[in-house]
């Protein structure tokens, strides 16, 4: 990968300590992201998108059982930091997030433009309240807000409209990445199109780089430049969105696929049976082999995350196998 790698994950996990164990939310999880590119992360509920968001930005519980691995946000490991430095340079400064339903957790007895200057006033002791305002201003006109908007409080808004204003909020500090949970989950089809199409076009207009966190498919491959896979706390499958429809390869991402419906084609919908594994002594070898189709021998020991043409990632023996021989010819 180009040396424009603005996150380099190495190895993070993230284990929440329970009365049954610990539950291994994050395990094991790579990835690189390119400066101003946008990673979808997709999976199943429960299998670690968020998790793997709090532990980038250090958001932890007090459950907290294991936490370890590199962060390198622009060549600089933030695992290393303090608490109190990561709070001071690293979130809401460099890394912002859009938390999973946001929109209801606006304060409602605050007025939107004071929310949205907020994590200024905070980070930045210089800015002036003037300075603060006339930025969130700016903020509100790239998500596509009325700015008379500023002056309402959130009550007065549509569930679309606060969502917005959160992302308003996420953007207003210029961070370098931000995070998006599942920004649309909780508003109708109309909206969601809606919301999808404000992130297109903040994406065009600002450069940012994003995570997407999202249970669509087809908002990742269209919004996205690239869709991470996650399965049981893992990154099973790393993928070109634009070929992600062709080309993914793990046997979950294409049950993930065929789940889906088009309004393009008319496909018999398929499911996937079984459940995902309990994280908690989750299986040692690969996590899906229980609902794999595809299972053969040694899916019985944990796969090796190979690296395929194009820079695409697979956590699969099948694809193993197929990289020794090539090697081997
Ligand atoms: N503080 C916690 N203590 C114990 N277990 C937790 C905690 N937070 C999350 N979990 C568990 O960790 C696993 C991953 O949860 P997480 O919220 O990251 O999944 P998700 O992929 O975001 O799901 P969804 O799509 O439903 O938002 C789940 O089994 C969840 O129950
Ligand atoms: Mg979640």
């Amino acid at each position: 990968m180009s040396n424009n790698v603005l996150l380099d994950v190495r190895n993070l996990k993230l284990y929440f300590k329970t009365s049954k164990g610990p539950v291994q939310a994050v395990d094991n999880v790579s990835f690189q992201l390119e400066r101003g590119k946008t990673l979808a992360v997709v999976g199943e509920s429960g299998c670690g998108k968020t998790s793997l968001t709090k532990a980038i930005l250090r958001l932890l519980p007090r459950n907290l059982e294991r936490f370890e691995g590199e962060i390198l946000l622009d060549g600089q490991d933030i695992m290393k930091l303090s608490d109190e430095q990561f709070r001071k340079e690293i979130r809401w400064v460099k890394l912002a997030m859009v938390p999973q339903a946001a929109m209801n957790s606006l304060n409602p007895v605050i007025k939107i433009e004071d929310q949205i200057a907020e994590p200024l006033l905070v980070h930045d002791r210089t800015m002036t309240k003037k300075q603060a305002i006339a930025k969130a201003t700016e903020a509100f006109k790239l998500v596509g807000l009325p700015v008379d908007f500023l002056q309402r409080y959130p009550f007065e808004l549509s569930g679309g409209m606060r969502q917005r204003a959160t992302i308003a909020m996420a953007l207003v500090t210029d961070p370098e990445l931000v995070i998006l949970d599942e920004p649309s989950s909780a508003l109708d089809l109309l909206t969601q199109a809606n919301l999808m199409n404000v992130l297109k076009k903040i994406k065009n207009e600002i450069h940012t780089t994003f995570i997407l966190i999202t249970h669509d498919i087809g908002t990742a491959s269209e919004l996205a430049d690239e869709v991470a896979v996650m399965y049981a706390g893992e990154m099973v499958e790393r993928c070109d969105a634009a070929h992600f429809y062709t080309n993914a390869r793990h046997p979950y991402s294409r049950k993930l696929m065929a789940s889906v419906p088009t309004l393009r084609e008319d496909k018999e919908l398929e499911f996937i049976p079984g459940q995902p594994p309990s994280l908690i002594n989750p299986p040692s070898g690969c996590r899906f082999a229980a609902r794999c189709e595809k299972k053969f021998g040694k899916c019985s020991e944990k796969p090796r995350n190979v690296e395929l043409e194009g820079g695409q990632r697979v956590q699969c023996w099948l694809y193993d196998e197929m990289e020794e021989e090539r090697h081997a010819q």
